[in-house]
């Protein structure tokens, strides 16, 4: 069983400017609750009750979400208002909240690196929480979860995507072995789309073995000058121990503001009208 989940939330969140000037993107609500509670709420579904967050500077509110507001409590204690607090006084009760900072934001590969001390010698989740995944079944670290079962190395969640937007994306080829399911064998970051092996897109769910934090100390920096995730994974693939795996469900790209604009319309219609 897999019990920790990492959460990388240490990016600076350009695109989301002036917003995230002094607010982490993380903690920008999809109509009320902040797209990191969705994420934590997908990882303690899916039994990964320890919840590393790899945060930096002015990312705070991030860690006091995730523990009890005692004034705000003692206020509304006892009113109509406090069933508000329900889903993250759920969370907090059955989660464990885990933080060290990343000082330079030196790519995703880097925060994961960052990150090994919260996690150890285990296979762990990793929940970028700027993907926002819904499903009415379970929730697609649930799903990951069962196949690492199975397979017992490396999954990543992948998703077709248009041709023309593979720039945006790690990219993987592979031999299909079962419906949705892939061995990986290359993968390729933010790919030209003449240069993609294929459309099929990692998107923010993983689960990584920990051999992942030797392979990414000894990583270079490769696109954009950062350490990538999915160099260091192209290691573990050339041993055919990745998979990628097709999930069930809806993801929006909420780290993007289309993506982010979607993904509200989507909860307010599908999620909070019919509460
Ligand atoms: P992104 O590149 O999508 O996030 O990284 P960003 O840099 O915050 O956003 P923009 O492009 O400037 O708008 C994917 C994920 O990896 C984390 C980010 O927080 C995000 O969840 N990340 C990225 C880190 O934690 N550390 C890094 O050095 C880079």
């Amino acid at each position: 069983m897999i019990k920790k989940c990492l959460f990388p939330v240490a990016g600076y969140g350009t695109r989301f400017l002036p917003a995230t000037k002094s607010m982490p993107k993380e903690m920008l609500p999809i109509v009320n609750k902040p797209l990191v509670q969705y994420g934590v709420e997908e990882a303690i579904a899916a039994g990964m009750r320890t919840c590393a967050m790899v945060t930096g500077r002015g990312k705070r509110t991030i860690t006091d979400h995730f523990d009890i507001s005692y004034e705000l409590e003692h206020q509304i204690s006892g009113s109509g208002k406090e069933a508000a607090l329900a889903s993250i006084r759920d969370v907090l009760e059955k989660g464990v909240f885990a933080s060290v900072r990343q000082r330079e934001m030196k790519g995703l590969g880097h925060a994961i690196l960052t990150g090994e001390p919260l996690i150890g010698n285990e296979p762990f989740g990793v929940l970028l929480s700027d993907d926002l995944c819904l499903n009415d079944g379970p929730g697609v670290l649930t799903q990951m979860a069962a196949l690492y079962e199975q397979f017992q190395c490396s999954i990543v969640a992948i998703q077709e995507v248009p041709k023309e937007d593979t720039h945006k994306y790690g990219v993987i080829a592979g031999e299909a072995i079962a419906e949705g399911v892939y061995r990986v064998s290359d993968m390729v970051e933010k790919p030209a789309p003449a240069d993609a092996p294929s459309n099929l897109a990692i998107i923010g769910r993983y689960i990584l073995t920990p051999d992942i934090f030797d392979i990414l100390r000894n990583t270079e920096p490769g696109a954009n000058g950062e350490i990538q995730i999915t160099d260091a994974l192209q290691t573990q693939a050339e041993e055919g121990r990745v998979i990628a795996y097709q999930f069930a469900g809806r993801r929006f790209d909420c780290g993007s503001v289309p993506g982010f604009v979607e993904a509200t319309n989507f909860v307010y219609d599908n999620y909070y009208l019919q509460k």
